[in-house]
């Protein structure tokens, strides 16, 4: 083995995905091969994986807030983003609420893409807010922007690319005193920052377990008592008719294990992380010429570093810094390969030459010392090789 192949890789990735915690497999392990009834099923093992459902229905619910009624247990958090607005927008036409949407340019896909599709094939007004140079919008914003046939305000929790936190709670309070359904994606904050939709003020907010140490392919939608909703996907009553189709139990029971195994441990390694990633900042703000901090400085979520670095292609930066043992993001996921500047970024402002070179580095309750020194020392010379085009693979 080179010495490339033999040195420890170094995951900074964590806003992407994170490992599963052992306890949560532990936890999940029965509901694939001894309870593996369909918890509609009336014979015992239906009821069996029907009581592990409704545990994890009031784990969850009691994690944020929520009463377990008001939990729905969905396939992700793009999905839970999707039934939801879908599922409010239509049921505030067929009650004659009106029909239009606000929303921000900074919103993950999943919330932007089924807004614009409200828009195009339903025919829905939309109003996207301005946000500032951190990609923060500002809930007076939203009160100008209320008007009588308002029903709903999408805005998120913390930023997936940039890591700033949005004021939810202000916008929530905003919202309430107009009468209009807000609700959050809330998929990247619940490992590092609380959630609480009462705190919050919101009507309905999506979580995703593979984002805390729970499974992929699991999601959660809260959805307030009383909200009116059409359930966008058809088919059976589960979940008490808001997300038909047979429940993954093993996911459920893992989402609640995830869900006790942050809140055990999110305030101790929020302060961790927080002292990681500054020390990240200024490592890198000392070291690499033409860098700057994306998103806000101090009000982000702790796990959460961006940057962007002028002239420089964010694509290539992530494949050098890959050849060297450490993985890091260009911003969203979902949006790697793409070589136009994020839409994010330019909504904030950020000029195209330093947009184009965006880099996300995001810690989890893996994350050492070791790992954000090894960063401060390698990214420099990544940084330089790129921008001379010497890079070698
Ligand atoms: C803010 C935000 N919302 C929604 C999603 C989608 O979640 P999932 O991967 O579970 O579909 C992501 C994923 O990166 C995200 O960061």
């Amino acid at each position: 083995m080179d010495n490339k192949t033999s040195r420890k890789r170094i995951y900074l990735d964590y806003s992407a995905t994170t490992p599963v915690a052992p306890q949560v497999v532990e936890a999940m392990q029965p509901y694939f091969t001894e309870t593996f009834g369909n918890a509609s099923s009336a014979h015992d093992f239906g009821r069996n994986a029907a009581a592990a459902l409704d545990e994890a229905h009031t784990v969850v619910g009691c994690a944020i807030g929520a009463r377990a009624s008001e939990i729905v247990f969905t396939g992700c958090g793009t999905e839970s983003d999707n039934l939801a607005l879908r599922g409010a927008a239509l049921a505030a036409r067929r009650n004659g609420k009106g029909n239009h949407i606000i929303s921000s340019p900074v919103e993950h896909h999943a919330v932007e893409g089924t807004v614009r599709q409200l828009h195009d094939l339903f025919g829905f007004d939309i109003t996207m807010l301005p946000v500032d140079g951190c990609g923060r919008v500002d809930p007076d914003d939203v009160r100008r922007a209320i008007r009588p046939d308002t029903t709903l305000v999408s805005v998120m929790l913390g930023n997936n690319e940039i890591g700033s936190q949005e004021p939810v709670k202000e916008i929530g309070q905003v919202c309430h005193e107009h009468n209009v359904l807000f609700h959050c994606d809330a998929v990247q904050a619940p490992a590092y920052l609380p959630v609480d939709v009462n705190e919050l003020n919101v009507d309905m907010l999506a979580l995703s377990s593979h984002k805390f140490y729970g499974p992929k392919g699991s999601g959660v939608l809260y959805i307030r008592d009383g909200t009116p909703y059409i359930p966008t996907l058809t088919g059976g009553g589960h979940e008490r008719g808001r997300r038909p189709g047979t429940v993954n139990v093993a996911s459920a029971v893992g989402t609640a294990a995830a869900i006790k195994y942050i809140a055990a441990q999110r305030d101790e390694q929020a302060e961790r992380l927080r002292g990681l990633r500054d020390r990240l900042f200024e490592g890198v703000l000392a070291n690499v010429p033409d860098a700057r901090i994306s998103g806000h400085p101090r009000d982000r979520m702790p796990h959460h570093a961006s940057f962007v670095f002028k002239d420089i292609d964010g694509e290539t930066l992530l494949m050098a810094l890959d050849v060297e043992g450490i993985a890091v993001s260009t911003g969203s996921a979902c949006t790697s390969g793409n070589p136009e500047p994020s839409p994010v970024l330019l909504a904030m402002g950020i000029p195209r030459e330093w947009a184009l070179g965006g880099l996300r580095i995001t810690l989890g309750y893996h994350t050492t010392q070791d790992d954000i020194d090894a960063v401060i020392e390698t990214l420099p010379r990544c940084v330089e090789q790129v921008r001379s085009a010497v890079l070698e693979y």
